[in-house]
């Protein structure tokens, strides 16, 4: 099969990795790619945002299954423009990927169906907004940019002067541009966070396993938001019991409500969740892999990925049996630039990749470099995403971490506590 990928993180380059493994993979193009990619298919000049060029690439080499990996070319209609030349997909519609690409419709949505999420009112006039900020709203509270803003759009608000300057910075001073002129105010949650996964063709769905996602800059949840610094996977705050909920109460009634109302969602659902203890609640959802979260999937992930994505572009997913997983955790801990988030610095020299044996328990998957006369130097926020499989949470941390500690480049940082909640979350109780 002739397969093309879009995008250029270290979700692509893990992506990549697995489906030039699956013996169906005659052809592999990645649009644009990393460095990391051409290792394992031919990457092509091409931006995942510049979508007739894609789909005109896609006809020409008859592409017979297109992987969208990023947020941008779903909501901007990729998937629409492929099917009109019958070239299966996957990755949603631009209408069914408004469950990202819009959180007031998300949550429109949630509530609809049942599922459970945050109480919550959407506001697009400052004036109503601060009115029920004055009267109505309890803290703290939660302020969101509903379009677009690569996870920047969340403000938590402690009082009514955080919540009304929030709201003014987004519906008056345009502070996420147009992702900002609808907000979206929800009530604050508690308890553990997660990710859950499931990959659908519309009606039949697979869950995936879950992930833990760090995303502050430092240690503790500390410093600034950013796409996420590290993950680890299996979340060991999922019991089973917890992922039946998952399944029942959170997938079923989405994947099921968005097709009796025309918005037939064929892709991959990432829920961001909160554990509360009146049950898993949904903070969001998102239509693609979570970058990293898809490094840790797809190094646990034993089953050929390339039949399951075909099987949900081609409406077969009942067909296959559940994908199966090495039991084994995976850590993911993301090297990122100096300057990152705010302002992230390229064309630093990265050094010791060449120093370290990889195998299918330890991956460096790239996200942001670029080749500079032959030299590999980094090239974005997130530079390169150090993932390994261990014996327990415990080993897969110490080695992604002994990897990381053979890797330089200026001004290097990255968080020593990926997956530090999840170890203690683990340890029997009595223990420190
Ligand atoms: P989102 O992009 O909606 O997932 O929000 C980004 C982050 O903000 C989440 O990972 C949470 O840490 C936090 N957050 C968002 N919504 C809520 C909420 N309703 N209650 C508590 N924390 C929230
Ligand atoms: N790691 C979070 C995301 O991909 O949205």
């Amino acid at each position: 099969m002739k397969l093309l990928l879009v995008g250029s993180g270290g979700r692509e380059h893990a992506l990549a990795w697995k489906l030039a493994q699956s013996p169906l993979c005659e052809k592999l193009w990645i649009a644009p790619g990393n460095p990391g990619t051409a290792a394992f298919g031919e990457n092509v000049p091409i931006a995942a945002d510049a979508l007739p060029e894609l789909v005109r690439f896609a006809v020409e080499q008859k592409v017979e299954l297109c992987v969208i990996g990023p947020e941008v070319p779903l909501v901007g209609g990729l998937a629409d423009l492929l099917s009109e030349h019958q070239i299966p997909t996957f990755g949603p519609r631009a209408a069914a990927a408004e469950l990202e690409g819009s959180k007031a419709w998300c949550k429109e949505v949630l509530v609809r169906h049942r599922v459970p999420t945050a109480a919550h009112r959407t506001f697009v006039h400052l004036a109503h907004a601060q009115s029920y900020l004055d009267s109505g709203a309890r803290y703290p509270c939660v302020v969101k940019a509903s379009g677009l803003a690569a996870g920047k759009g969340v403000v938590i608000c402690m009082d009514r002067h955080a919540a009304r300057d929030a709201v003014r910075s987004m519906l008056e001073g345009r502070r996420f541009g147009a992702a900002g002129t609808t907000v979206v105010i929800e009530e604050f949650l508690e308890g553990p966070e997660a990710s859950a996964f499931c990959i659908t063709d519309g009606r039949a769905f697979a869950p995936f396993e879950s992930c833990m996602d760090h995303k502050t800059l430092l240690d503790g949840g500390q410093g600034p938001n950013t796409g996420g610094m590290g993950a680890i996977s299996p979340n060991p705050e999922i019991s089973d019991r917890t992922r039946a909920l998952i399944e029942k109460h959170v997938f079923l009634p989405t994947v099921h409500g968005l097709n009796h109302e025309g918005h037939r969602f064929q892709g991959v659902l990432f829920a961001g969740l909160k554990l509360t203890a009146g049950g898993p609640k949904v903070l969001e959802y998102n239509v693609r892999f979570g970058d990293p979260e898809c490094q840790v999937l797809m190094m646990r992930l034993r089953s050929d990925l390339l039949p399951y994505l075909y099987a949900c572009a081609t409406n077969t997913l009942d067909k296959l049996e559940a994908p199966e997983w090495d039991p084994r955790p995976a850590c993911c801990v993301v090297l990122a630039a100096r300057g990152y988030p705010e302002a992230p610095l390229k064309g630093d020299l990265i050094e010791g990749l060449d120093d370290l044996t990889t195998s299918d328990t330890l991956q460096v998957f790239h996200s942001g470099t670029a080749l500079r006369d032959g030299k590999l130097v980094s090239n974005g926020g997130r530079v390169l995403a150090v993932t390994a499989v261990g014996e327990d949470a415990a080993d897969a941390r110490n080695r992604a971490y002994a990897a990381c500690a053979a890797i330089r480049f200026e001004g290097m940082q990255f968080r020593r506590d990926i997956g530090l909640s999840a170890l203690r979350a683990t340890e029997p109780s009595g223990m420190s």
